[in-house]
């Protein structure tokens, strides 16, 4: 149930006017000319306006006098912390805009990030914005392979790292993995590298391709001739030019390069951020946990929160390191008042005990946010109870990286919450459950699809034109296709159900099983290799590989078994190794040869088959069945 607040029946009544609203909330060079022009599939928001978003995040408030406030409260995780206020920030990114000048970056240029959750990366995303460059940030946990792939779908002329990264207390390398990411692979200009982990990794520098990043800032470096200025002329961007790009999986080995444009992008985070949080910028402390890698940390730990001056904590490393009540301390450390978080870190903390969050201060929290995967109802509960004292509102905020902002969630103080659902869809919004004919579902499961266009949704997929129709729009005619089922109850509140394609969900990360499956088909001992999802307690889902091996590569061991999973570890990142491997001699197929995972993911599961008449030869399943309960028996 909604209250009635107007919101929701004037959003409703005028959409497009609603999302024009929201625009005029933020600072424009020149106004639009067209609110929208829609011709589906593509999209173009506030036509002919121009703005820029640094200037919306930073010189704005600063020109409006709250230039003290402060826009991170930084925490490493050795325990060193930097507070940086706005005026701080827009220093920092006026310089660093300087010296990607001075590197030969320039407007539409592409700029690949691999940092640690460090202020450098914030203020690289936001000098790149202020020159019109576009910038690709690249999750510090992927692999070398993973990040040269993605460097070479954005073609990218400079990649900004660091020496390191504080992860559980050890210095993960990421120069080395850029150096391998490159070796004899894309050609690039330039490669900054801040100092962040310092003697404890050692770093070998390329001459002529290397720089430090603190020796450009002080002019140090003979690429730059003198420290660069304290000011920097942010271009004037096109409402509809591109500001980043992001990698996100499908159903295809291949990354795709969601394209992200400036005006709607930043009318709606702005505006989700706002609403969705009930962001109160003079008072709030308010905590993304999420990395700034994925999508959830471009729009709610830097845009979002930035262009509504408010005040957050940036967090490098893990929950567990020094102890399991690190994240509460953090939130007693600077007061904490919003909170948003993955599910899988709930139901961890669950697991961890309750004593962890109790030896902690947390009644400056406020309102609550999990995002990333369905959050259960004991989860929620929890989250609700012991960690919100029982007076926070819980927001379940369902989005994609296509989606750029939140597009169904409830508002605190306006939305009866049931736990688990995610309630409805935000003003402006046109979210609908349909079956497999597109027909709308008034109560029962279908997919959830999206009716009208809205101002953050990516205008394509980077280098690949052709994917964008087919993906997204082809499936269900005149609607986005979110790839993920849901329910409607009979009071017409939604529940999400899990992805209904080959994409997996581990831990709020989503994860292509065709890539996995390439990546196994690689090593030189696998014949074939089916990767599925199955639900897990505590990451909702797990990575579980079965692989049949070639003839003359010698037994399946399980020290090959291991060997696998560090093979997918190196090749794309350890999010993706799988949880378990099952060797096979056959996998099951359809008569036409089609892999069956849907029969695998139920062996993997445990649970009954279903129908199995069209599959070529049944009495492989038991044959893997047999393997599979040997595996789950497995320490
Ligand atoms: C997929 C998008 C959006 C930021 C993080 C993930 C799943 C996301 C929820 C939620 C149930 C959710 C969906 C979606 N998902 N939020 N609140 N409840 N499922 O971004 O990597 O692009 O993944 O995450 O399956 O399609 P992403």
């Amino acid at each position: 149930m909604v209250a009635d607040t107007g919101i929701y029946v004037r959003a409703a009544d005028d959409p497009v006017g609603f999302w024009a609203e929201q625009a005029g909330a933020l600072d424009w060079f020149r106004p639009w000319e067209t609110v929208l022009e829609w011709d589906l599939p593509f999209a173009r928001w506030f036509d002919g306006g121009t703005l820029n978003a640094s200037v919306n995040c930073l010189d704005r408030h600063v020109a409006a006098g709250r230039g003290d406030r402060v826009a991170f409260h930084f925490e490493g995780e050795p325990g060193d912390t930097r507070t940086v206020t706005y005026a701080d920030l827009l220093t920092e990114v006026s310089r660093f805009a300087n010296v990607l000048l001075g590197l030969g970056v320039r407007r539409e240029d592409r700029v690949a990030l691999y940092l640690p959750m460090i202020p450098e990366l914030p203020v690289a995303m936001l000098a790149c914005a202020r020159i019109g460059a576009v910038h690709a940030v690249v999750f510090s946990g992927f692999s070398p392979g993973a990040l040269r792939e993605r460097i070479e779908d954005a073609g990218a002329r400079v990649v900004v790292t660091a020496d390191g990264g504080w992860h559980g207390g050890e210095a993960v390398a990421l120069k080395a993995n850029v150096d391998q990411a490159l070796a004899g692979g894309p050609p690039v200009d330039a490669v900054v590298v801040v100092r962040r982990v310092g003697r404890a990794l050692p770093v070998v520098m390329v001459a002529g391709r290397d720089h430090w990043w603190d020796e450009l800032l002080r002019g140090d470096d003979p690429m730059v001739g003198g420290p660069p200025s304290e000011v920097c002329e942010p271009e004037r961007m096109g409402s509809e030019d591109l500001l980043f790009l992001l990698h996100t999986s499908g159903t295809t080995d291949r990354p795709k390069g969601i394209m992200h444009t400036t005006g709607g992008y930043l009318t709606q985070v702005a505006f989700t951020h706002r609403a969705v949080f009930d962001l109160r910028p003079d008072t709030d402390v308010y905590w993304c946990a999420a990395d700034i890698g994925w999508i959830t940390g471009h729009s709610y730990a830097v845009y979002g929160p930035l262009a509504n001056g408010a005040t957050s904590v940036l967090y490098e490393g893990v929950a567990d390191h020094p102890a399991r009540d690190r994240w509460w301390s953090v939130v007693e450390r600077y007061g904490v008042t919003i909170l948003y978080c993955a599910p899988t870190a709930i139901r961890t903390f669950m697991a961890w005990g309750d004593h962890f969050p109790a030896g902690h201060d947390l009644s400056s929290l406020r309102v609550l946010g999990s995002v990333g995967e369905p959050i259960n109802p004991e989860a929620w509960l929890w989250y609700a109870g012991v960690i919100g004292g029982g007076r926070c509102p819980v927001v379940d905020t369902w989005w994609q990286t296509e989606t750029g902002a939140i597009l169904v969630s409830p508002l605190p103080g306006v939305t009866t919450t049931k736990p688990g659902s995610v309630t409805f869809a935000l003003p402006g919004i046109g979210a609908e459950v349909v079956d497999d004919h597109g027909r709308p579902v008034d109560v029962g499961n279908g997919y959830l699809t999206l009716t009208r266009p809205w101002p953050a949704m990516l205008r394509g997929i980077y280098g690949q034109p052709e994917h964008y129709r087919q993906t997204y729009w082809d499936r269900l005619e005149g609607r986005y296709f979110t790839g993920d089922g849901a329910r409607v109850d009979e009071e017409g509140y939604l529940w999400l159900l899990g992805r209904v394609d080959d994409v997996m969900n581990v831990a709020g990360h989503r994860i292509s099983g065709i890539e996995i499956e390439s990546s196994l088909a690689d090593h030189p001992s696998v014949a074939e290799a089916a990767v599925v999802g199955v639900s897990d307690p505590t990451s909702g889902q797990a990575v579980v590989a079965f692989v049949t091996l070639r003839s003359g590569s010698g037994p399946p061991t399980e020290a090959l078994g291991v060997e696998l999973q560090d093979h997918v570890s190196g090749q794309i990142g350890a999010i993706a190794r799988p949880r378990t491997v099952i060797f096979t001699d056959e996998l099951p197929t359809t008569r036409s040869g089609t892999i069956m995972r849907r029969v695998l993911r139920a062996v993997a599961e445990g649970r009954p088959l279903g129908d199995t008449t069209t599959l070529s030869d049944p009495s492989v399943v038991e044959e893997i069945r047999v393997r599979a309960r040997a595996a789950a028996r497995e320490p």
